[in-house]
């Protein structure tokens, strides 16, 4: 599930057109979001055509309201009407929204064609962009229809940052915290070490944060691509993260929603004695240094967000698997499919007393992002 090339450097984005030529296709379908393909779209398909390739640039609403069936059904329409066929390739520009969403297309239009990925947000880059997995939400569930489908090349062209929103910045430091959180305790110290340089968003501490996070999402997914083990540890903070974002309507952001998440499964897994006691003050502590919000909004309740739990994929038998950690940098469940079934009593207590104690914490609402 992992790319043919990579190409992680200045000026990547001028790389695509001979990347794309490549891979010896015959069309191109470029797709990007409203914001994005404003701002890199013309960049993009100047550098496939300059390559000798047709191509075409088409434009879906922002936002992870847009990440539906209907949004890949209207995509997949478009992608016939420009005449892609099975020889054809689409290309992904923009953030973990439109790697997702045209990445569903790719592999589903003719049963799948090519595909390659330019991550334009930071998320995109540390985390969406790596390990094959496509695919929308519904409102029974985030990322519930996907497919696993291998990009060709992914490019990552760090100059794209410079147009980044701040909180979004911020939701792609929240999936390079849990890349240490899981097994490496010293990409969270160097995050802490680097925090200023990364937030005042100097090139060099980007690249080497990206590096850092693509290299540890690859080696989890080259590990076990099919997500019969390992790869679950990667879900960490996600079975109460994705629960948060299916009960705020997909408002609240997916990195907001993972920090608050890995904060709250931390808590779960010290009253399930997983965890070592500390850990859940220790991440909010790092995350909370980052702008990143620990708890979520005052009207979501532990009760709110357990049962929704429930109907998540990581849920087998109506029972609650959570992906937690032993300690930072340390995965627990090495024994059990690298998952731990925590009884729901404990698990909604848990999150009952962190987030009665987080009440100053709890007063943005998610229409503002909360951060
Ligand atoms: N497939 C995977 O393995 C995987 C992993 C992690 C997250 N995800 C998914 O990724 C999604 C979240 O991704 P996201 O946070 O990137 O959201 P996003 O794609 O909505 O991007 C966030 C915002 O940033 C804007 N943006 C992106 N790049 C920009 C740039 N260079 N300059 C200015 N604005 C830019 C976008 O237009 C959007 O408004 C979620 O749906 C999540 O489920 C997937
Ligand atoms: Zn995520």
């Amino acid at each position: 599930l992992l790319p043919d090339s990579v190409h992680i450097e200045a000026q990547a984005l001028d790389r695509l057109g001979d990347v794309v030529a490549g891979l010896a296709v015959a069309r191109c379908v470029i797709i990007a979001d409203s914001n994005v393909a404003g701002m890199y779209g013309q960049a993009a398909l100047g550098s496939v055509q300059a390559a000798g390739l047709p191509a075409d640039l088409v434009a879906f609403p922002a936002g992870e309201a847009s990440k539906t069936r209907e949004t890949w059904a209207a995509l997949a329409d478009r992608a016939a009407e420009l005449g892609l066929g099975r020889d054809g390739c689409v290309v992904a520009v923009g953030g973990g929204v439109t790697l997702d969403l045209a990445g569903f297309v790719a592999a589903t239009y003719m049963r799948g064609v090519a595909l390659v990925l330019v991550p334009t947000s930071l998320l995109g880059m540390v985390d969406a962009a790596w390990g094959g997995k496509t695919g929308v939400d519904t409102v029974a569930g985030k990322n519930l229809a996907g497919a696993l489908h291998r990009p060709r090349a992914v490019l990552v062209d760090p100059a794209v940052l410079a147009t980044l929103p701040d909180a979004e910045l911020r939701h792609g430091l929240a999936e390079a915290v849990k890349h240490g959180a899981i097994r490496d305790r010293e990409q969270l110290a160097w995050i802490e070490r680097r925090r200023g340089a990364l937030l005042g968003r100097e090139e060099a501490a980007l690249l080497e944060l990206v590096t850092r996070s693509a290299a540890c999402k690859r080696a989890i997914v080259a590990a076990d691509p099919y997500e019969r083990g390992e790869r679950a540890l990667l879900n960490f903070g996600h079975t109460v993260g994705h629960a948060l974002e299916r009960l705020t309507g997909y408002r609240l952001p997916h990195g907001a929603a993972v920090a608050i998440g890995m904060v709250a499964e931390a808590a779960i897994g010290e009253a399930a004695a997983v965890t070592e006691a500390g850990t859940a003050a220790e991440l909010a502590r790092v995350l909370t240094g980052l702008g990143l919000p620990v708890a979520p909004p005052a009207w979501v309740t532990a009760v709110d967000v357990l049962p929704g739990a429930g109907s998540d994929k990581k849920a087998r038998g109506g029972r609650i698997r959570y992906a937690l950690i032993e300690r930072i940098g340390v995965p627990a469940g090495s024994g059990t499919g690298w998952t731990v079934e925590v009884p729901e009593e404990v698990a909604r207590h848990s999150l009952a007393r962190l987030w009665a104690g987080a009440a100053g914490a709890r007063q943005v609402s998610p229409e503002r992002n909360v951060i």
